[in-house]
């Protein structure tokens, strides 16, 4: 068993769409483990992104990420990284395949629905972030 880590983003919960995506990882096996529904602070967006922080984007990421409510997840599952993934597609909802979260629910690149932990190693990392022990 396998923990990730996933955030609802808030174009996703603006446009009502938390039941869906969670009926979807559920549907594909994932339990939620954990869960919690706040604003981002800059200082947590800042923080969680920080990989990012010379990118051309991490301003607008982080002014994004913290212009509504998102929801915080950890999904427990066989596989749980790579299946989410997979669930999510392609980061850019136009490059997404069909019936794919960010294809659904996915405004822009920026604004694309979800967010979810790309390795074994940052699912950890993110998970402790966000989430007590
Ligand atoms: P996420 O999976 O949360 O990881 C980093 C985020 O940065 C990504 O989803 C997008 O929201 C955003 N992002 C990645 N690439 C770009 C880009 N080229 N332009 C704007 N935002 C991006």
């Amino acid at each position: 068993m396998e923990k990730t880590f996933a955030i609802i983003k808030p174009n996703a919960v603006k446009k009502n769409c938390i039941g869906k995506i969670i009926a979807m990882a559920e549907d594909n096996g994932l339990k939620v483990v954990s869960a919690r529904m706040q604003n981002l602070s800059s200082k947590e967006a800042e923080g969680f992104y920080a990989e990012h922080s010379q990118r051309p984007f991490f301003q607008s990421l982080v002014k994004f990420m913290t212009s509504g409510p998102v929801l915080l997840l950890a999904f427990e599952g066989e596989n749980a990284v790579e299946k989410w993934r997979k669930l999510m597609g392609a980061t850019d909802p136009a490059k997404a395949a069909p019936g794919t979260i960010r294809k659904l629910f996915g405004d822009s690149i920026e604004a694309n629905g979800t967010h979810g932990s790309e390795s074994l190693t940052a699912a950890q990392r993110e998970v402790a972030f966000f989430f007590d022990k």
